[in-house]
């Protein structure tokens, strides 16, 4: 599956994993809307690619990333943010139905912080800063980071990062539930986690990842009932048969099978 032209970002395919790494270093890998657009069309092509299971996030240089660009906004108006839309390409990164682990080191500030908070898992090296220093710009987060930071801490906590722009440590989102982990090495971290991912069954973390996501938005019974349709629909699959067959046959499942020949 061919990807399209790339400019800020380098992809490649290792094993069944997509990986993706954003390369604007010169820039702290500030996210011009250039780079969100190909950012987006990376994890597509791979949530396409019936080869690739997971798909890695990583940054690249100093940092992952520490933010929107600010210099391409300077001259924004209301009109021309409403013309240009420019979250809606962010929007595509929820429909992204295979798991997406970002491994961050650096900043990760603003709309790089935005950026972690939509992929699924976060690892993060043990001197990353995360915060939404927006504020002291005069402006808020735009792509998400009221809504996903506040859902995940609660509104108090969330209001102080956000009203106050400070940088919070690594250890301190990890603490909070923001982070899955602190790790010093982050590259093998996420990598020995996708090569994990990669061989559980591929439908199951599509239809799991769904379903949490819907407990975001949905009310507990409603949530429920979605989550009983995922699982019902999982007893259509190979992997399926496969996962109680060897649990009885007291051997390791081996899923994919089917995806793999
Ligand atoms: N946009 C545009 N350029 C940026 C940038 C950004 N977000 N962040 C860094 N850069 C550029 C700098 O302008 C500088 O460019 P030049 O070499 O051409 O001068 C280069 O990257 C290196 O940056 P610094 O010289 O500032 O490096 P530093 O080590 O002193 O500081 C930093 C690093 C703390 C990350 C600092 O650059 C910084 O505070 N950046 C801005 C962070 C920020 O405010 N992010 C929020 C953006 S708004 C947003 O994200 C809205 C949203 O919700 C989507």
């Amino acid at each position: 599956m061919s990807m399209p032209t790339q400019q800020y970002v380098k992809t490649e395919t290792v094993g069944r994993i997509g990986r993706i790494r954003l390369d604007r270093t010169a820039r702290y890998n500030a996210l011009n809307r250039t780079m969100v657009r190909e950012i987006v069309e990376a994890m597509e092509t791979f949530d396409r690619d019936d080869r690739v299971t997971v798909i890695v996030l990583t940054g690249n240089g100093k940092s992952f990333s520490a933010g929107a660009d600010i210099e391409e906004m300077l001259e924004a108006t209301p009109i021309s943010m409403e013309l240009l839309d420019p979250f809606a390409d962010w929007d595509r990164i929820s429909r992204i139905k295979k798991p997406i682990i970002a491994g961050v080191h650096g900043f990760v500030l603003g709309g790089g912080f935005e950026l972690a908070l939509a992929c699924d898992l976060i690892y993060a090296d043990p001197a990353t800063q995360f915060g939404f220093p927006e504020v002291g710009l005069g402006v808020m987060p735009g792509a998400g980071g009221t809504q996903r930071l506040t859902k995940c801490i609660g509104r108090t906590r969330a209001l102080e990062w956000l009203f106050t722009g400070d940088r919070m440590q690594a250890d301190e989102a990890e603490r909070l539930g923001i982070i899955n982990r602190v790790t010093t090495d982050v590259e093998a971290t996420v990598l020995a986690m996708a090569e994990r991912l990669s061989n559980q069954p591929s439908m199951a973390l599509r239809l799991i990842k769904d379903a949490a996501n819907k407990a975001v938005d949905l009310s507990l019974q409603d949530g429920m009932e979605h989550e009983r349709r995922n699982f019902y629909l999982l007893f259509a699959t190979a992997d399926q048969t496969e996962g109680m067959q060897a649990f009885l046959e007291k051997r390791p499942p081996i899923f994919n099978q089917q995806e793999q020949e």
